[in-house]
């Protein structure tokens, strides 16, 4: 039976939101299959960050004109958006930051540096984006803490058994992906924090890839740290979220300091603000977090639930593909998976699919993927990724196998 099935979303107007699907690279239509690297923009976020600037520019929680005003609402309420995205208890748990990167390394740094003594243990897992593992790493060899990381099966699931052994007294925090950008596993995140917690050890969730494809319920997961970038999302870039539980962030130290997260500064000490801005040190991305709330609002407008469902008829239809061309081999293969293949082709170095398939106006990415000790794993050392977004469409995937097909005749 074929896996082309009625999309369940309606494709042919979410694609007239995105201007750059227009584009014709080498004259050939665009087919983008790299929102994992990047989401593309559609015009209610282009419109934003533009209206933002043409009607409302002015720093946030500072002046009292009436542009400052409209923009610190403008900004706040960008907050309140997010939070509700999520489902956060509180705004004051959404901090605005330049993106995942800066969330993991905000958490290494306070929360990290303010709990972790010699001895202590950080579990992560072998599928961590650099993001998720070098900041641990620097706190890990500044503490005198020790990295674990929870091995996967052949699949690409992680092996929750061995997670159990790990998780122990020992254990301050566990760390995890919630989709991994390479073989777009989506664990079982809800086990893990029940896992940890019972071990009480905080966790802190990389939800880079998990956001753009499903809805995430912060308080139903019950995490304590949930961290996703703007730009996969498609809102801008230079923007981010950090979730926080209040009780955590009020005990943590600030991250930067400067102008906005204090509340008095003498020329001696200084006191701080509470809630998320204490963590806002400068003037933030206020375009940034106001294209995000666009971003969120335009993916409402579809409903995450239609979002994942065309994300999985994707999925199902472009790896039915790709399995039947001959010397294919897909890296991840778990049950439960958001749109992202990786895959090798035994005639063909990843970077020269890449770019065949790139004049025939078809973008993916090769490479290690941010994620060099997962190639070690795999035993490969980079990989050709096709990841899809809500404007993709059974085109796309056709064209992505015709493609591959063409780069066999080269190879071959
Ligand atoms: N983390 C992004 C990716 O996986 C850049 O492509």
């Amino acid at each position: 039976m074929s896996t082309k099935t009625e999309p369940l979303i309606d494709i042919s107007k979410v694609r007239a939101d995105f201007p750059i699907l227009s584009e014709r690279p080498y004259g050939k239509r665009l087919i983008y299959l790299d929102s994992a690297a990047t989401a593309q923009k559609p015009h209610a976020v282009i419109d934003a960050v533009g209206r933002y600037y043409s009607e409302a520019n002015a720093n946030v929680n500072r002046a009292s004109h009436f542009l400052a005003a409209k923009a610190t609402d403008a900004y706040e309420t960008a907050r309140s958006t997010v939070s509700c995205f999520i489902n956060a208890p509180s705004v004051e748990e959404i901090v605005f930051t330049r993106g995942t990167t800066e969330s993991i390394n905000l958490v290494a740094q306070t929360f990290g540096r303010a709990n972790l003594r010699e001895g202590d243990e950080i579990v992560l897992s072998q599928m961590e984006h650099h993001a998720n593992l070098v900041p641990w790493q620097l706190v890990a060899q500044e503490r005198g803490a020790i990295l674990k990381f929870v091995p996967i099966d052949e699949r690409g699931d992680l092996c929750l058994d061995r997670l159990r052994e790990m998780v122990g007294e020992r254990t301050k925090i566990v760390s995890i992906t919630h989709v991994s950008n390479v073989l777009g596993t989506i664990n079982p995140v809800a086990e893990i924090v029940r896992l940890a917690h019972e071990a009480g050890a905080a966790v802190m969730l990389d939800g880079a890839q998990a956001v753009p494809h499903m809805s995430v319920d912060v308080s139903d997961l019950d995490c304590d740290f949930y961290a996703f970038s703007g730009h996969k999302l498609y809102g801008p870039t230079g923007i981010g979220v950090l979730y926080g539980k209040a009780n955590l962030l009020d005990k943590m130290p600030p991250y930067q300091a400067g102008g906005d997260m204090i509340t008095s500064v003498s020329f001696d000490s200084s006191s701080f603000k509470t809630g998320a801005h204490k963590f806002e040190a400068g003037t933030p991305n206020i375009a940034g977090a106001i294209g995000l709330a666009a971003a969120i609002d335009y993916l409402n407008s579809i409903g995450m639930d239609t979002v994942k469902a065309w994300d999985a008829q994707l999925l199902e239809h472009a790896t039915e593909l790709l399995s039947g061309l001959p010397g294919l081999r897909i890296f991840g293969t778990s049950k439960e998976k958001a749109g992202v293949i990786s895959f090798a082709l035994d005639c063909a170095h990843p970077h020269d699919i890449a770019t065949i398939l790139d004049r025939e106006g078809i973008a993916i990415r090769a490479g290690h993927h941010c994620a060099q000790p997962l190639m070690g794993i795999l035993k490969e050392p980079a990989t050709a990724r096709a990841s899809f977004g809500i404007y993709n469409d059974f085109e796309d995937t056709e064209a992505l196998a015709v493609g591959l097909r063409k780069v066999a005749e080269i190879f071959g």
